[in-house]
């Protein structure tokens, strides 16, 4: 059978780019389909300056909103990274066969280090390291197919090249995985910087939706959302950003097209009053079912520990064979 892994991370309030790019897709379609296990990777959140209570908050609600988005623990696997110490230890082999070269070239390093350099911070070591990490979350578990927004396109490439080159070098041992993206809203754009990514992590303010946004903020964010110079409601990334990006929202929370869509509207007005109206009753069942979660928070907890203990026990001879593979004498 299939197996799928991915996460999100807690370093901010769930975004509707989470949503649409990967949460909703792992509800509706991965867990149905495949043997899955989706992850709160708190360790990820500690690579910049963080809260440690902030963290320990956005960890309960990001499991909470999986749940609430449809994970169904007898579907799948839910738990958090810091639960199952095989992430971390399988981390520091795949630095053994990493290069600090490939580190400094990724993307989302080159952006973050320059972001913490500019307000005067130093980069954490780990934000290098990072990506190893994410590797080694993917790999631990002989995962087939990574289910992610266009933003992680490159770690899981990192993620096959160090497979690819493991295997090579000590001997079959993993399994060599591919991200698999939504077809549409692989990357939903910042409503009032449509040529900035929707994310949670860097940004505040009123061009990100947020999944526990009420219906009116929601609504509001959403008619102010910065739109082109030019009347007609056409589909076009590069020229048209801005409307374009409402179009993708649109089609992503009716099931159409964003080009079948831009047909449909002859203004910029209507099209940002229906786009609010599907995202507020896209996510009306998700709000809800987050709300009666968390008046049954043992529940929650109940799941976390029964899902680390299941992924505990997947990733444990994966991670085995690789300390085999890589000449680590096997403790007696
Ligand atoms: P994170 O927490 O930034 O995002 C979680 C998922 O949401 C997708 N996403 C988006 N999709 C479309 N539009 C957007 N604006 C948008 N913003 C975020 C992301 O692509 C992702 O699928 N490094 C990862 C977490 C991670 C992981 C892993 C993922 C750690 N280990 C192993 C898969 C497998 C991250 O920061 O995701």
């Amino acid at each position: 059978m299939t197996r799928i892994f991915s996460g999100v991370k807690p370093t901010g309030h769930l975004t509707l780019g989470n949503y649409l790019g990967a949460v909703r897709r792992w509800a509706d379609v991965d867990q149905n389909r495949a043997d899955a296990l989706f992850c709160v990777v708190d360790l990820h959140a500690l690579t910049v300056e963080h809260d440690p209570g902030r963290v320990r908050r956005l960890s309960r609600q990001a499991a909470t909103l999986l749940l609430a988005s449809g994970l169904d623990p007898k579907l799948c696997t839910v738990f958090v990274q810091s639960h199952v110490d095989e992430h971390a230890r399988l981390s520091y082999l795949l630095e053994c066969v990493a290069s600090d070269g490939e580190m400094r070239r990724m993307i989302q390093y080159k952006e973050k280090a320059a972001r913490e350099r500019t307000r005067g911070g130093s980069v954490r070591l780990s934000l290098l390291t990072y990506p190893v990490l994410m590797a080694a979350d993917i790999l631990a578990y002989g995962t087939d197919e990574v289910p992610v927004g266009d933003d992680q396109t490159q770690h899981v490439e990192l993620a096959r090249d160090l497979a690819v080159r493991f295997n090579q070098r000590y001997g079959h041992t993993f399994v060599v995985p591919r991200a698999t993206r939504p077809v549409v809203a692989a990357r939903v754009m910042n409503l009032q910087e449509p040529t900035s990514k929707m994310g949670k992590s860097e940004d505040v303010g009123p061009g990100i939706v947020y999944l526990l946004d009420e219906p009116e903020v929601i609504r509001k964010k959403i008619m102010r959302a910065v739109t082109d110079s030019g009347q007609d409601v056409v589909y076009d990334r590069e020229g048209r950003p801005g409307v374009s990006n409402l179009l993708e929202i649109l089609a992503a929370c009716e099931g159409g097209n964003p080009e079948g869509l831009a047909g449909v509207y002859e203004s910029y007005g209507s099209l940002k009053k229906d786009t609010a109206e599907a995202v507020v009753e896209l996510l009306r069942p998700v709000q809800e079912r987050h709300r009666e979660l968390c008046a049954d928070p043992a529940y929650v907890e109940g799941v976390l520990r029964d899902g680390a203990e299941k992924a505990r026990e997947m990733a444990r001879p994966w991670v085995d064979a690789a300390y085999r593979a890589i000449g680590l004498l096997p403790p007696a």
